[in-house]
């Protein structure tokens, strides 16, 4: 099945990585454009990272657009503390010769929509929601032609990473969210409950050292950066790759394991505020709105990871 996507994202290694293995996969992807939003780093350095991104994959076709600079009603929380000042240290900074596009992000979503079928578009948000959200706000009609969102954010069992009860990616725009967990559309959510599972050891970090290209070679750099947060935080050997989680669950959904649950985003209280409320149980007579992914097949997907890496040789 040929998915036609568009990846909204805050590079970020881990977004990187993501954005690698969709860039490896072209006879299962169509990736149809690339928006930025802010969330590790601010606009202008995702904006960037994601035009360096495109350049280390050699990649002079994909376009690369920017969006909103911050949340919709909270002010902007980044996270330098986990992926240094750039947002992408592990790897060279420059300033790419490949412009950024002069549509604003959410123009090009919306725009890109409209002109779509019915049901075609699937939607592979890896940052905070707020360029999603604010396209469904600019022009609600694109709602059916997409297909699908699969989105790398919340946590259950994981509680939180930015807060004790909140993930990053909600609890930077717990309102832009609110709307995309609200709008009725098939959600696969890839959380922390998944993601930290599928950890950057050494024995699969030194798999792909061996891969002789750039592509390989600037993952193990991003990734060791990478790992030494989490790794020091959790006492994890490596830490979780969470945004490649949404791209392997399209090229090989069998990896994974979820189930229909009803997910409510906390938006009033200071203390839990961006907390995703799963009701994995179904103790409320609440419908599913989501896919709630809580199993993967770690070793599965390092495998389909590191084969993919190799295309690019
Ligand atoms: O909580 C992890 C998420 O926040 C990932 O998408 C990472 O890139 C950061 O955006
Ligand atoms: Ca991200």
């Amino acid at each position: 099945m040929h998915e036609k996507i568009i990846i909204d994202c805050d590079p970020g290694q881990d977004d990187a990585v993501a954005l690698f293995l969709a860039m490896a996969s072209p006879d299962e992807l169509d990736i149809l454009g690339i928006t930025t939003v802010a969330g590790n780093v601010p606009l202008e350095l995702t904006q960037r990272n994601a035009r360096i991104i495109c350049d280390i994959a050699g990649n002079h076709d994909l376009s690369v657009y920017a969006g909103c600079s911050r949340p919709m009603l909270l002010d902007l929380v980044t996270a330098e503390n986990v992926h240094g000042m750039s947002g992408l240290d592990g790897v060279d900074i420059y300033e790419p010769i490949r412009t950024i596009k002069k549509t604003h992000a959410i123009d090009f979503i919306v725009e890109t929509l409209k002109a779509a079928s019915d049901n075609s578009i699937t939607l592979v948000p890896t940052g905070p929601l707020t360029n999603i959200a604010m396209a469904m706000i600019k022009e609600p009609s694109i709602s059916k032609n997409i297909k699908q969102i699969v989105l790398m954010g919340g946590a259950m069992q994981e509680g939180g990473n930015l807060s004790p009860s909140a993930e990053f990616n909600i609890l930077v725009d717990p309102h832009a969210a609110h709307v995309v967990f609200d709008s009725g559309l098939p959600i696969i959510v890839m959380s922390l409950d998944v993601t930290h599972q599928v950890l950057t050891t050494k024995e699969r970090v030194a798999k792909i050292r061996k891969i002789n290209n750039p592509v390989a070679q600037a993952t193990v750099g991003m990734l060791q950066f990478f790992a030494r947060y989490d790794s020091a935080k959790y006492g994890f050997d490596g830490a979780p790759l969470h945004d490649p989680c949404t791209i392997a669950w399209l090229l090989k959904p069998d990896l994974f394991q979820g189930k229909p649950c009803h997910v409510s985003i906390e938006t009033g209280s200071k203390l839990t505020m961006g907390h995703t409320a799963v009701d994995f149980w179904g103790v409320t007579n609440a419908m599913p709105n989501v896919t709630w992914m809580h199993t993967v097949d770690a070793d599965g997907f390092y495998v389909l990871l590191t084969d993919r890496l190799r295309n690019f040789s």
